[in-house]
């Protein structure tokens, strides 16, 4: 388990507990969740879980990752049946291949894991990726460049195999910490 990832998360829900409280979904999913069959969701480094509830309420089975067991703890008092959290170090994770209707990946960038994303996705299924890019005016000046998009990028990871339903480039909404922009993608496998 990457232990310093693990410390420095927890640390931050514990001094920051309204990062847990209950949050909307990403908009896209909300845009897309009916243009999917209803099966087997993932919400990749769910944290709060905002998109694990939403996808759950929406008759999906979601497997809830992440690495931060507070996070984890928090999701789990809900005790939604269609909720299983697991606590994972995504560096080392092996997701199951072709077996995931839907898969969310948002304010998360690991650019090895989409490929492992791409292939653990069903045909038909759709995949929502959205998180922060390079921007003069984001307001977090010392983001950590390598986990920031480059402008375009998204679309670069799903040139092969997929369709491209959605692409946006946006600044975000006011309920996060900072102003920053981000990039999303939504694309249905082949
Ligand atoms: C900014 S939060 C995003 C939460 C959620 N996806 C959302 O959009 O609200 C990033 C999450 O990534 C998780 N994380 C960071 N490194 C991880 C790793 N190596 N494996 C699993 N989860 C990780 C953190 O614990 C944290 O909950």
């Amino acid at each position: 388990m990457a232990q310093k990832d693990k410390i420095k998360w927890d640390n931050k829900y514990k001094e920051l507990p309204k990062l847990l409280e209950k949050r909307d979904p990403c908009e896209k999913l909300v845009k897309y969740i009916n243009k999917v069959s209803k099966g087997k969701a993932l919400d990749v480094a769910c944290g709060s879980g905002r998109n694990t509830i939403y996808m759950a309420g929406n008759g999906f089975k979601v497997d809830a990752l992440d690495i931060s067991s507070v996070a984890l703890e928090n999701l789990s008092k809900l005790e939604n049946p269609n909720i299983n959290t697991l606590l994972v170090d995504l560096d080392e994770y092996t997701f199951q291949e072709n077996f995931y209707n839907l898969i969310t990946k948002t304010n998360f960038l690991d650019r090895d894991i989409i490929e492992k994303i791409k292939k653990a996705l069903k045909k038909d299924g759709i995949i929502i990726i959205e998180t922060y890019m390079e921007d003069e005016n984001n307001e977090k000046k010392d983001s950590n460049p390598d986990y920031l998009l480059k402008k375009d990028e998204l679309k670069s990871f799903f040139t092969d195999g997929f369709e491209i339903l959605d692409y946006d480039e946006f600044f975000n909404e006011t309920n996060e910490l900072y102003r920053m922009k981000k990039q999303s993608i939504v694309v249905k496998k082949l």
